[in-house]
């Protein structure tokens, strides 16, 4: 697919719906492997994760527990302030599981390190982390994902869950926003 399909407002599209399948089903096989025996507890962040996990999730094998957890990050349209909200728990006790947080992209790494520091606290067995997207040059705290689908650079994305003010996330790729988009606001 060519960014003529999507128009201007798209610069390029970075990964392709069938390149992030074929990558979802290698990670999956990878945690199935490292995780054989054991009981796992997925943590989904709302809302961008929701897509990825949807490709990854029926791929995963045994016992496995399903919950969402809701956070949002304050700041503008393309950046985060590092001020992370919780807007929904999970359902699901976590102590002493082992957790595995699903995630669409590391930016900043502050989302997900106000999430391992609050799921720490409730003692599970082991908490790692599954992202489809990782930015490393953007990062302001030392966070690594276990499970990368792909390293970016640091260029805004959106699709496939990622969005600009609530827009795109539908679209089927990982693609580069055009930023005459966000410059004109
Ligand atoms: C995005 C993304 C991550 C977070 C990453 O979520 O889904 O959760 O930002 O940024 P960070 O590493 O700089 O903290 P957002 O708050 O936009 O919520 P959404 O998934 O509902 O769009």
């Amino acid at each position: 697919m060519s960014n003529a399909t999507y128009g201007k407002e798209i610069s390029k599209v970075l990964i392709t719906k069938e390149q992030i399948e074929k990558r979802a089903a290698e990670l999956a096989e990878e945690i199935n492997r490292d995780y054989e025996g054991k009981p796992l507890l997925i943590v989904c962040i709302l809302r961008g994760g929701a897509i990825f996990l949807s490709d990854l999730f029926t791929k995963l094998r045994g016992d496995v527990e399903l919950d969402f957890i809701s956070l949002s990050s304050y700041g503008s349209a393309t950046t985060s302030s590092g001020e992370v909200k919780l807007i929904k728990d999970l359902s699901t006790p976590v102590e002493g599981k082992n957790v595995l947080i699903i995630e669409d992209i590391i930016d900043t790494g502050l989302t997900l390190s106000y999430l391992i520091e609050l799921l720490s606290a409730r003692k599970p067995a082991s908490v790692k982390l599954c992202s489809l997207l990782d930015k490393p040059e953007r990062r302001k705290v030392n966070l690594q994902g276990d499970y990368v689908g792909f390293k970016i650079p640091d260029e805004f994305v959106v699709g496939y869950g990622l969005d600009y003010n609530e827009k795109y996330r539908n679209l089927p790729d990982i693609c580069v926003l055009n930023p005459e988009v966000y410059a004109a606001k």
